[in-house]
């Protein structure tokens, strides 16, 4: 069986070499110089942090976009892809309060996150992580996993601008934006 959960450890090892660390919102995270993504059992944290999170059922997609985003959604690994975004972040009380059709509302048809997103395939290939999903109480709602090309770079910061004009990110508090490169 495949797994669900996934570590993002940052320290002074790992896969990834850290190139920036940036708080676009809210407290920052220490820096780090490397970061390794683990499947399964989470290490113990050494010098840095470690971030956990969980794939999960998709809430907002229709069959439709669903479809469509599947037609032209990269894998992760590719071997050209050498450069990688980890976003965690949290929204507010407020999100969390809104129903269902509501946030899809906010999400999809205010903000068009679905449709803006589908513009960047497949460039970029992404995981979505669940926080809240976990057994334990978390920093984070959401971490949010980005692999592109290195001429790709421009693309990536264009594309989480325009998410971060719209009215979906009034609800996020708390934004770290962590850039890597595979060395
Ligand atoms: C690469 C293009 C992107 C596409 C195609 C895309 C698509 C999507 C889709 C379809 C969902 C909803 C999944 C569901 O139905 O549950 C989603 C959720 C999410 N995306 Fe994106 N996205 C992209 C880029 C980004 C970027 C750059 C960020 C961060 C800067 C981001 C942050 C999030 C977050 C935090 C959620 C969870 C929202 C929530 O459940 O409240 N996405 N994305």
């Amino acid at each position: 069986m495949s797994t669900r959960l996934f570590s993002f450890v940052g320290g002074a090892a790992g896969a990834w070499r850290v190139l920036s660390t940036t708080a676009v919102k809210g407290e920052p995270l220490p820096a780090v110089s490397r970061l390794s993504v683990v499947a399964d059992t989470p290490p113990a944290a050494g010098s840095g942090w470690v971030l956990r999170g969980v794939t999960s059922n998709e809430r907002y997609v229709t069959r439709a976009e669903h479809d469509q985003l599947s037609a032209v959604s990269p894998p992760l690994g590719r071997p050209d892809a050498a450069c990688a975004a980890l976003i965690p972040i949290r929204k507010s009380a407020a999100w969390w309060l809104l129903s269902q059709d509501e946030r899809r509302e906010i999400l999809a048809d205010r903000s068009q996150h679905i449709s803006v997103g589908q513009k960047y395939l497949p460039a970029i290939a992404r995981r979505l992580h669940h926080c809240r999903d976990l057994d334990v109480a978390s920093p984070f709602d959401f971490l949010t996993w980005f692999e592109f090309a290195p001429e790709h770079r421009q693309l990536f910061d264009d594309l989480a601008g325009a998410l971060r004009a719209t009215a979906e990110w009034n609800f996020v508090e708390r934004e770290v934006d962590i850039r890597l490169q595979r060395e």
